[in-house]
């Protein structure tokens, strides 16, 4: 490809994704094909020769597309969102573009400047004064931070081992399943991670977890990991982290808060609450990639004294080492992997596009759409509500666990909008979570005449 066909097929795709995300994707939200079907279509080989650009496009629309399932279209209500926005879809193509590789300061100084201060505006607009890093996800984050906790208790030796006593984590029966990886990653196994029940609206329960660490303190073991969930996965059940911690203080352990989803309606004042006694862990987290319109992937990962976290994962092979050593950040010191994306490009880009207010805004909107959807399963007497939703996720199912999963499949093979399920309280649950860059009240309206349709 030389520089005409990349500036004139650049210039393709730019008009291509400014329709696509302005008047939306008009096929289904998730796509009718089978496992394979693709696969069929594609060659086995490679080609010998290079190809024109036009038949990349025109195969990127024939084969790729309609098997998309289309994440930020507004129909799309499965999962959590993850949502993208114009000013971060930029920000990623120049880093793109740029093609740099932010392992340490000396291989791109901008770029480890930047994500300093960008994680010093998140943390300013959600009041969180602790230092950070830009990681690829939650479940790498989450690792992260059990790997700060087993070093801080319990630092490893010369030989990079660590020592016998048993180390234990502790989590709600709520949690992600990226805090059991963790630690099945981590080496502490299934035999050494609790599973702290949780009350009636999903949180953990305080003083389950006080016993259970007393319990192997009692048996001699090391408690050293607790993951609270602000937003939990299936229901947006909150641990109450102010109750936590002074447990978590008392005993030693590193706290950490896993605010993967819910995080981002931080930034409004009136959801303060979300943040009640993270002053007090050692470690957060949340995802811009999923509420705050930065294209994945992008993971928000504070940590309060992140002396632990390098001494776990830094090492200095002759090759890495650079003059700047001493005086500046490198953040390959706080990462599993060594490569780094300049993911704050697009992070700043986004957060002087909208400013704090209109993201404010956009927020504020999908909480709405969430109460006025809530309202609507209230009133109709076939559908229930699970509990009342604090934020943009509303969960709820018909009078059986059949009925439910019928709707459910009706709705997504309809191809007209797109939900998931989970399962909560012995019962099929379905689950629509409102939070795209695009959405407005409409999309909420359409999909509960969808369901209406189908009771
Ligand atoms: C509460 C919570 N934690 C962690 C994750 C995992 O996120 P990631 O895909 O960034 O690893 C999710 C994903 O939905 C989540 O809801």
């Amino acid at each position: 490809m030389n520089t005409d066909e990349f500036r004139r097929t650049g210039h393709q795709v730019i008009d291509w994704i400014a329709d696509y995300m302005e008047s939306g994707y008009t096929g289904r939200v998730s796509p009718d094909t089978t496992p394979g079907e693709l696969l069929k279509l594609l060659p086995e080989s490679p080609p010998r020769q290079g190809e024109p650009a036009e038949a990349l496009l025109e195969d990127f629309h024939q084969l790729i597309l309609p098997r998309m399932t289309h994440w930020n279209d507004p129909r799309f209500f499965g999962y959590f969102p993850c949502n993208h926005s114009r000013p971060g879809i930029l920000g990623d193509l120049l880093s793109a573009g740029l093609g740099v590789n932010a392992m340490s300061w000396a291989t791109s100084p901008a770029a480890t400047e930047l994500e300093i201060r960008m994680m010093q505006w998140l943390g300013r607009i959600i009041g969180l004064d602790w230092p950070g890093c830009i990681q690829d996800t939650a479940s790498t984050a989450t690792l992260c931070a059990l790997l700060a906790a087993r070093e801080r208790l319990n630092p490893m030796n010369e030989d990079g081992a660590y020592g016998k006593r048993r180390f234990v984590c502790y989590t709600s029966d709520q949690a992600h399943s990226s805090v059991l990886k963790a630690v099945r990653i981590a080496g502490v196994g299934g035999r050494y991670l609790r599973l702290i029940p949780s009350d009636s609206e999903f949180a953990m329960r305080p003083y389950a977890l006080e016993e259970a660490i007393q319990q192997d303190l009692q048996k001699g073991l090391q408690p050293g990991f607790v993951t609270a969930t602000v937003g939990t996965t299936s229901s947006t059940g909150f641990d109450p982290v102010a109750r936590l911690a002074p447990i978590c203080r008392h005993h030693g352990l590193w706290l950490h808060v896993d605010a993967a989803m819910a995080g981002s309606a931080a930034i409004l004042p009136e959801m303060g609450w979300l943040m009640e006694g993270v002053d007090q862990a050692d470690s957060y987290l949340f995802n811009p990639h999923k509420w705050l319109f930065t294209n994945f992937d992008c993971t928000a990962f504070f940590c309060r004294r992140p002396r632990h976290l390098k001494q776990a994962l830094a090492i200095q092979p002759e090759y890495l080492k650079t003059r700047h050593d001493a005086a500046a950040e490198n953040f390959r010191d706080w990462s599993l992997q060594l490569g780094r994306r300049f993911r704050a490009l697009k992070l700043w880009f986004v957060l002087r596009c909208y400013g704090v207010e209109g993201l404010q805004q956009k927020l504020r909107l999908h909480l709405k759409m969430a109460r006025w959807f809530a309202e609507q399963v209230k009133a109709c007497p076939q559908t229930s509500l699970l509990l009342e939703p604090r934020l943009n996720t509303v969960c709820f199912h018909l009078d059986s666990d059949e009925r439910s999963e019928a709707l459910l499949q009706s709705v997504n093979q309809s191809g007209q909008a797109f939900l998931t399920h989970t399962r909560l309280n012995d019962r099929y649950i379905i689950r629509a979570s409102f939070g795209q860059t695009h959405s407005r009240v409409k999309h909420a309206e359409d999909l509960w005449r969808l369901i209406e349709e189908r009771l």
